[in-house]
């Protein structure tokens, strides 16, 4: 059954490719992958980073509460396991009595929110904001048990250092493209822009009510009989931090946002803990945490569940550290797309550790464009549960979200890959592991250890597939894979070429 569906698989896939300029066998895979998965699902990862930055907002001016608020203990809540997080500061004193008189804390309602989920609340919160801001350890909160709706604000920095916004209630977006205001950005709601040492925390939600957003008869498969209107399609990502540094965000849940729940630009020093994502399965561009050109990032603690990636990690980022993460359902942890438009893309030391993936289109990605230039360096896997995933470890050095890439010569050089301790089930619609390298600048330095992968239901998928793939294995890997070459490749990359 199995011989004669791989049969006819690989006929298909012969057939379809005859319609195509590219016959390298690297994209036979590519190619076969692509005519199951659905492209244009996939992230729009390729926006310039300049192209929709903020523009300074003019916030209203306003005067800080006096009797603000005291704090509540928080409710004990079930967590995921948890690892130990570095850095995230803890309150020494969580009833101290002092606090609910500190005047550093500006409730919303204090500077006129109503939060009765359907008034404008925009002009507390920046108001409440300034205030907020312009004190040391200022704490804007958006109290409990109210439900506040704001309409796309940029929160600009800087703020005087330990400042906190904190969310307790929930805080929400107006209702679907109809209600958004004709004059805000379609491609952001809340910004946080050029700020240090600021935390976004508290017990609270941030809802993106992103229903009628996915629904827009431009997203995937959302139009009359199923088919894709041509756009623009433009959707809000839920939250974003640009130019920033020092950034803590944890315990926080934040859900059904319209388009990435959150997004990080040219940001310096991120904590991430303790945070609920949450979407539909189906719900279009949906990625959990994407980060670009941002360094020093931590990521600890939480559970992420869309319906895209899980976490995206684009061109110009450097030391991530991510652990203790569930993710599904979702498209797994995903290191690009990087090198679109022959662009150079340098991505170095990012560790993923004790994460589990589960009901996912991938687990651990790569994916590059043809034509990118750059490298991505020292990435290693370790310790990942995978339940039910399709594409468990992938590297793709032809992404492609059209039908029409054609052949190019050079490539983001992918090199110093180690997966270690990954178990679990695959989706036998697709091989557990792919490494689809450029023809012209292979894959290097790939290590293999400790991986087991058994079918979640059905026959062992017996096909892993590598082109121009180097490595080593140092166990026996399941499924059995023969084809990761051994030593290095006859042309070897000039690192200077890729200016990383
Ligand atoms: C793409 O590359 C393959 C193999 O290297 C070659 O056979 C094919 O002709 C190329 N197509 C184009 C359009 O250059
Ligand atoms: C939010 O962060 C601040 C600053 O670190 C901290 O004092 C406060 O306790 C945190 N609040 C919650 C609810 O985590
Ligand atoms: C995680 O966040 C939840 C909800 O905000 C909170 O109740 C819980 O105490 C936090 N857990 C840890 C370990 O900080
Ligand atoms: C949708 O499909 C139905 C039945 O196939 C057809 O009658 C109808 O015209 C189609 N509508 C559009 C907008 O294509
Ligand atoms: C790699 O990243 C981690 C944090 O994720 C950092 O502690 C370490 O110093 C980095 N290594 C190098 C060589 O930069
Ligand atoms: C291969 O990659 C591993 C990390 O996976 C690294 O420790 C090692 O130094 C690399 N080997 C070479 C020859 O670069």
């Amino acid at each position: 059954m199995a011989i004669i569906r791989g049969i006819l698989i690989l006929l298909i896939t012969t057939i379809l490719s005859f319609d195509n300029l590219g016959n390298v066998e690297g994209r036979f895979h590519y190619h076969k992958r692509q005519k199951k998965g659905s492209p244009v699902s996939e992230s729009p990862v390729s926006e310039s980073p300049v192209s929709d930055s903020p523009v300074s907002d003019s916030p209203v001016s306003g005067s800080p509460a006096s009797g603000s608020p005291a704090y509540s203990p928080e409710p004990e809540d079930p967590s995921p396991p948890s690892v130990v997080p570095p850095t995230v500061p803890s309150d020494p004193y969580p009833n101290d009595p002092r606090k609910s008189s500190s005047d550093s804390v500006f409730d919303v309602t204090s500077f006129g929110a109503v939060g009765d989920g359907t008034a404008d609340d925009t002009a507390a919160f920046r108001a409440a904001w300034k205030a907020a801001c312009a004190v040391e350890s200022g704490v804007i909160l958006a109290p409990k048990d109210y439900c506040f709706k704001i309409t796309s604000t940029i929160f600009s920095g800087p703020c005087k250092p330990g400042f906190v916004f904190q969310v307790d209630g929930t805080l929400m977006p107006p209702d679907g493209p109809d209600s958004w205001p004709k004059a805000d950005s379609r491609m952001q709601w809340l910004v946080f822009y050029k700020l240090d040492q600021m935390t976004f925390n508290g017990t609270g939600t941030i809802e993106g009510n992103g229903q009628q957003w996915w629904e827009l008869p431009c997203k995937p498969h959302r139009g009359p009989n199923g088919s894709t209107l041509p756009g623009p399609c433009n959707s809000p990502a839920l939250i974003r931090f640009f130019m920033s540094s020092n950034l803590v965000v944890s315990g926080l849940s934040i859900k059904n946002s319209p388009q990435f729940h959150m997004k990080f630009d040219g940001c310096e020093g991120v904590l991430i803990d303790n945070l609920s994502i949450s979407s539909p399965k189906l719900s279009p561009n949906t990625d959990g945490i994407h980060i670009e050109n941002t360094k020093e990032v931590g990521i600890y603690n939480s559970m992420i569940g869309n319906g895209d990636d899980c976490i995206s990690i684009g061109p110009g980022c450097a030391n991530v550290d991510i652990e203790g993460v569930t993710c599904g359902p979702s498209h797994g942890i995903s290191i690009g797309s990087l090198g679109v438009h022959n662009s150079q893309a340098c991505v170095s030391n990012i560790t993923v550790r004790n994460a589990i993936i589960k009901e996912s289109d991938n687990g651990l990605r790569i994916k590059t464009w043809q034509g990118g230039m750059g490298s991505v360096t020292g990435i290693s896997f370790e310790n990942i549960q995978m339940e039910n995933v399709r594409n468990c470890i992938i590297i793709d050095q032809y992404y492609c979200m059209s039908k029409a890439c054609l052949n190019q010569t050079s490539a983001v050089y992918v090199t110093d890959i180690y997966f270690k301790n990954i178990k679990g089930t695959y989706d036998v619609r697709n091989p557990p592991i792919h490494f689809a390298c450029s023809d012209t600048v292979a894959c290097t330095n790939i290590t293999l250890s400790e991986v087991e992968l058994l079918p979640q239901e059905g026959e062992l998928v017996d096909d892993p597939f590598c082109w121009n793939a180097y490595g080593i294995q140092e166990t026996l890997t399941i499924p059995p894979i023969n084809c990761l070459q051994d030593g290095e490749p006859q042309r070897i990359v000039e690192s200077s070429q890729y200016g990383c």
